[in-house]
This record gives structure tokens, C-alpha cells and sequence, in this order.
């Protein structure tokens, strides 16, 4: 992995963003992708992995989920914390902060209702990380990824490299597309939604 995608560097970076705007992060909204794809489905038991600062598990825990979000950055993971307790004691209880590398966090099997992953590079193979975390979704359940293609210097979650992975006799394919962020936006989102069928 390059020197800058590792846990140290991450570090590195969220203590950077929150010592230049210790508030700032708390007012990131939850990502518009997350909100067009999961409205629709009933509250149940997410995991966000690599949630990052949080807004993603919140936006969930708000809306009645129990959520567990890993992250490999402690600092990111102890500022979603502390965002979660001034929300308000129901919405942090229904929060479980865990410190975790996904490159080989391995969720428990078929558990989750809901697994959603925005904008995690990883070290190793992109269709092995999603291979874990879909090992995560419960039958009936969703699996989301998001991933930017050409990140710079990274490698996020691919259509190619998701659709590798999940086998259409046990997936029902929601969406797969490489999707314009904003209406005359240059970036695309890589965004799979996945249904577990059996
Ligand atoms: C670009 S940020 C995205 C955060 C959040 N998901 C979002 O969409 O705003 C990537 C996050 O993934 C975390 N991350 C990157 N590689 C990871 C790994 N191998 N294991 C766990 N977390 C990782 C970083 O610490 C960071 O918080």
C-alpha cells in the first residue's frame, strides 16, 4: 500500500482536518447517495465500513438503525463518537464505534440487514474486501458500495470488480452504474446496491 493510504496516514489526516475545523466535520451532511438508495428500507442492523467522520452511521442511527461502524482511524472514529453523544443518548446507544482495517475485518456472517461502504481504497484485491463484507448481509438484506473511480493513487470499489464478486443465483443486482455526482458534475460514483437472495 502507498505510504499515503495507510492507518498512520489517515491518522495523520483526520487529526489535520479536525485541528484546522475541529467543527467542521460535524456538519458534513450524510452522503446523497446513501439517502437516494437506503430511504426506502425498513431500519434494521447496518454496518458502514470505513465510516470515516460518521454522518453516514448517524443519518442511519437517527432513522432507528443499529448501526456498527469501523473504521481503521481512531481520531475519525472518536470525533463520530462524541457527534453521536450530543445527538443525544438513543441515537449514540444505537452506534457501535469499532476500530477495525479493512483489509482483513471480517464482519459476522449473514448479520446485517444493511452494509454500506463509501470511498475505502484497500491494500490488497477490491473483490476480496467485497467479498467479506458481502459474507456480512443477511438474506433479504442490501449490500451498498460506493468507490471513485481513478481516486487518485487509490483503488475504491469498481462496478467491474463488485460484479465479479456477487453471483447473480444468491444477488439480486439493484443498481450498477457509473453515476454523474451532480447534474453537470465531471466526477462519477461507482455505485453498487446489491439484494442478498438466499
Ligand atoms: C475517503 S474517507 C470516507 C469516509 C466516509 N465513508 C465518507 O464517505 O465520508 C475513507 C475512510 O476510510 C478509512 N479507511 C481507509 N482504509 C481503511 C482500511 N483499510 N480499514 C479501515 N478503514 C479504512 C479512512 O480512515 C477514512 O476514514
Amino acid at each position: 500500500m502507498s505510504d499515503d493510504l495507510d492507518r498512520d496516514s489517515w491518522e495523520r489526516r483526520w487529526t489535520r482536518v479536525l485541528d484546522a475545523d475541529p467543527t467542521g466535520v460535524d456538519r458534513r451532511p450524510p452522503n446523497a447517495l446513501l439517502l437516494a438508495e437506503v430511504a426506502d428500507l425498513p431500519a434494521g442492523v447496518a454496518l458502514d465500513a470505513g465510516a470515516g467522520h460518521g454522518s453516514e452511521a448517524l443519518w442511519l442511527a437517527a432513522r432507528g438503525w443499529r448501526v456498527t461502524a469501523v473504521d481503521f482511524a481512531a481520531t475519525a472514529l472518536a470525533r463520530g463518537a462524541g457527534r453521536a453523544g450530543r445527538e443525544g443518548a438513543e441515537v449514540a446507544a444505537r452506534i457501535a464505534w469499532v476500530e477495525g482495517d479493512l483489509g482483513s475485518w471480517t464482519p459476522p456472517a449473514a448479520h446485517f440487514d444493511l452494509v454500506t461502504c463509501f470511498y475505502v481504497h484497500v491494500a490488497g484485491s477490491v473483490p476480496e474486501m467485497v467479498r467479506r463484507l458481502a459474507g456480512g448481509v443477511a438474506r433479504g438484506g442490501t449490500l451498498l458500495l460506493v468507490g471513485q473511480p481513478g481516486a487518485a493513487g487509490q483503488t475504491q470499489v469498481s462496478v467491474p470488480d463488485a460484479l465479479e464478486v456477487l453471483d447473480t443465483d444468491r444477488w439480486e443486482i439493484v443498481v450498477a452504474e457509473d453515476r454523474r455526482r451532480g447534474a453537470r458534475g465531471a466526477a462519477t460514483d461507482a455505485v453498487v446496491r446489491a439484494r442478498r437472495r438466499t
